[in-house]
């Protein structure tokens, strides 16, 4: 394909056509699944269907036959998958296997009106074949028109499994013994952070603070659809507070906002299942992209990418507590040709790092604030194009300005500058920064604060640069690494 370019080197992507939201995230006998929203008819959004790779390290990905088709009840909208270790839902013969639970969506009313319906399959043989439950669907509520996108998960203190559903702009809480028999607990969202658009892609998950297991609050993730009259487009926002296998409880204001990411580019994700005990992570990943523009981003034989698998943490700072995301350390085993520098003075008009040409590849960067009003990287660069990863010392913001980063007319609402707050800590800013074919990833400090953005550079564009505006900053240090899967 004539640009390929585009394809990345670390980050999943379907082998072709169209992907958009992960589902079914789970982990089984050594390896770890990712299902996802796939058109396998064409490069945009149509009739759904469940596409599917595996991985033993959440790294390199091995593409398998599509899991799930339409059928008479709808296509195959988003959702989970969990181990049923103790065949509590009689698919197994007392074995365990994999359910999945997603959303059966039809055009069924009279004058063509929206039905989301939920619905299960099972797979006996680690996630090679599916068959759907003949029970279908196990979970109705006409009342709501979007009703969708299951996330399960087993609740150990309660014994019995919850299910968050996306209904309306609201997330309906669930529980079953089995998976097949549902009663409604409760309903969170009234009144509770932004309500710009449809809730989508729910996520609920215990985590503990600062690493300590005897000091846990609970995570709501909630992904709100594309709104027209907003230039974000879609988004994921997050809630933290209590869960007591009933109700959630969001310990902030209901009026306060927290956004999961401050660029534009990482949307409906959700976090793997089953992690073992002993691995303890929970690990996230999103789809990189915005229904703004998804449908008409420049690839051609493929279309959409997931963001890096990131382990999620809860932080606390001047009494918030904050989600923190960092790409998982399975990453680290594909850096090369690693680059060291120290004590770096950085100063107006001058670039080190002239020589470097690198398209695909990571760097760890970190900054003792000194005079500089504005300081950061410029990466993919060239004569007339760059993509600058910068912070203003003032306001303590970090932004991706991705005006001038290459192919960037496709759509009006994609050229621009995004900025998220990111304090830094005693004079010092860390920065990790992650560049594919087709994007960068920006994370501050531990992951406190994150820009997820699409980029659509030309192969050439291989320049880097580090800069400072309006007197200087030093860089304590500097660690490049090439990528490439
Ligand atoms: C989110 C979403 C989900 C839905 C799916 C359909 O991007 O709209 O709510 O299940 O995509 O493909």
């Amino acid at each position: 394909m004539s640009n390929d370019c585009y394809r990345p080197k670390y980050h999943f992507t379907p082998e072709q056509q169209w992907m958009n939201d992960p589902n079914g995230l789970v982990y089984f006998q050594g390896e770890y699944h990712l299902f996802y929203q796939y058109y396998p008819n064409g490069t945009t959004w149509g009739p759904m269907h469940w596409g599917h790779a595996i991985s033993k390290d959440l790294t390199s990905w091995e593409h398998m036959p599509i899991a799930l088709e339409p059928d008479e009840h709808g296509y195959i909208f988003s959702g989970s998958a969990v181990v049923d270790w103790h065949d509590t839902s009689g698919f197994f013969g007392g074995e365990a296997g994999l359910v999945a639970i997603f959303t059966h969506h039809k055009n069924a009313g009279e004058n063509g009106a929206v039905r989301e319906r939920q619905s299960l399959a099972y797979s006996s043989d680690a996630g090679r074949t599916w068959i759907k439950y003949s029970g279908n669907p196990v979970l109705a509520d006409d009342r709501f028109p979007d009703f969708r996108d299951p996330k399960v998960f087993w609740h150990a203190a309660s014994e019995r499994w919850i299910m968050v559903l996306a209904s309306g702009q609201t997330v309906s809480i669930y529980h079953s013994p089995n998976l097949k028999e549902w009663t409604f607990a409760s309903q969170f969202g009234e009144g509770e952070g932004a309500h710009i658009g449809v809730w989508e892609c729910p996520d609920l998950f215990e985590l503990p603070v600062d690493g300590d297991p005897s000091h846990t609050k609970w995570v709501m993730l909630v992904s709100i659809g594309n709104a027209p009259e907003y230039p974000e487009g879609s988004r994921t926002q997050y809630f933290i507070g209590q869960f007591d296998g009933s109700v959630f409880q969001n310990e902030s204001a209901p009026e306060s906002v927290k956004w999961l990411d401050g660029g534009r580019d990482n949307y409906a994700g959700v976090s793997w299942s089953d992690i073992p005990a002993a691995d303890g992570r929970r690990i996230y990943i999103g789809w990189m992209s915005n229904w703004k523009y998804a449908q008409v981003t420049p690839t051609e034989s493929w279309r959409s990418a997931m963001t890096l698998p990131r382990t999620l943490a809860l932080r606390s700072r001047e009494g918030r507590t904050l989600l923190a995301q960092l790409p998982v350390r399975e990453l680290d085993q594909w850096k090369k040709d690693t680059r060291q520098w120290q004590d770096l003075l950085v100063e107006p008009g001058a670039n080190p790092l002239s020589e470097l040409a690198l398209t695909s590849f990571m760097l760890e960067a970190e900054f003792e604030l000194q005079t500089a009003a504005e300081f950061g990287f410029k990466v993919r660069a060239s004569d007339a194009y760059e993509t600058v990863v910068g912070y203003i010392a003032e306001t303590q913001e970090l932004f991706v300005d991705r005006s001038r980063s290459g192919n960037t007319d496709f759509h009006a609402d994609f050229s621009g500058s995004h900025a998220v707050k990111a304090e830094a800590l005693n004079g010092s800013l860390t920065l990790r920064i992650w560049v594919d074919s087709c994007s960068v990833e920006v994370f501050a400090g531990e992951g406190e604060a994150v820009i997820t953005d699409l980029l659509f550079p030309a192969e050439e564009q291989s320049g880097l640069a580090v800069y400072a505006k309006h007197g200087t900053v030093k860089l304590t240090s500097l660690r490049i690494s090439s990528l490439f899967a």
